[in-house]
């Protein structure tokens, strides 16, 4: 389903509750009665447009998005991206953590397998915060100089000499190991622990790895799939101009 701005800000939720997350990091705030979409972005000061473009994107996954996605500023779409990192490390993450220490406290769990969903978690978890401190330190960076010396239209040779050595194309692989990691981490708990005998608990840390699974590759797509095709033509053009 695509969502319009003239349909109720609420509808948007009650056609898929993942979206409450993606609202709020685009700082929109529950409380909306029945006012559409529009008229809450106005009133909290949100790009429409922008907040459109991101929602659907989130719904879909065809290249038409992606594409409408392009057209809004590199400098927007970053600040999108840091706020979902945000999300993750300070709300996500340090959730799953307490949830998996539960399910370890009441599973009664053989030495082996405490360690196994123990370091697997803590292994997912390190390699999650080194690509979040990857990206915040050298990508984002990176791209935010090529969008900005695009715009002016002029080329420092450091720069030159980056785009030379590591062009945005060489980090758009990064994703599948995070995404397979998370994929191992879910089949420990669906296949390899003993039956539990809360089984609530388990299913809960599952309900919360799907989701977080769900919102990293909404994530890694407008990565990969909106950032890089645009930088990708920038560096270009930028190349160009040394010709
Ligand atoms: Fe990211
Ligand atoms: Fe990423």
């Amino acid at each position: 389903m695509q969502i319009t701005k003239e349909m109720k800000m609420a509808d948007a939720i009650h056609s898929n509750y993942l979206l409450l997350p993606v609202i709020n990091r685009l700082e929109i705030q529950l409380g909306f009665q029945d006012k559409s979409i529009e008229k809450v972005c106005v009133e909290q000061n949100v790009d429409v447009e922008f907040f459109l473009t991101i929602i659907n994107a989130f719904l879909g996954s065809d290249n038409k998005l992606s594409k409408q996605l392009q057209s809004h500023s590199v400098k927007e779409v970053v600040s999108y991206l840091l706020k979902t990192h945000s999300y993750y490390l300070e709300r996500i993450i340090p959730e799953i953590e307490n949830r998996i220490n539960l399910l370890i406290q009441y599973s009664q769990l053989s030495k082996e397998e405490f360690l196994l969903v123990k370091n697997f978690f803590e292994e997912y978890e390190k390699e999650l915060y080194a690509h979040i401190a990857l990206e915040e330190e050298h990508v984002y960076p990176y791209i935010l100089e090529i969008a900005d010396s695009y715009h002016k239209k002029s080329l420092s040779q450091a720069l030159e000499n980056k785009i030379n050595i590591y062009p945005i194309t060489s980090y758009e692989k990064e994703h599948s190991d995070i995404e397979a990691k998370l994929f191992d981490l879910k089949n420990i708990l669906i296949k390899y622990l003993p039956a539990p005998k809360d089984s609530h608990i388990r299913n809960r840390v599952l309900t919360e790895l799907y989701t977080l699974e769900q919102d990293l590759s909404d994530h890694a797509r407008i990565e990969n799939m909106v950032l890089v095709p645009k930088i990708t033509e920038m560096e270009a053009a930028l190349l160009a101009l040394k010709k």
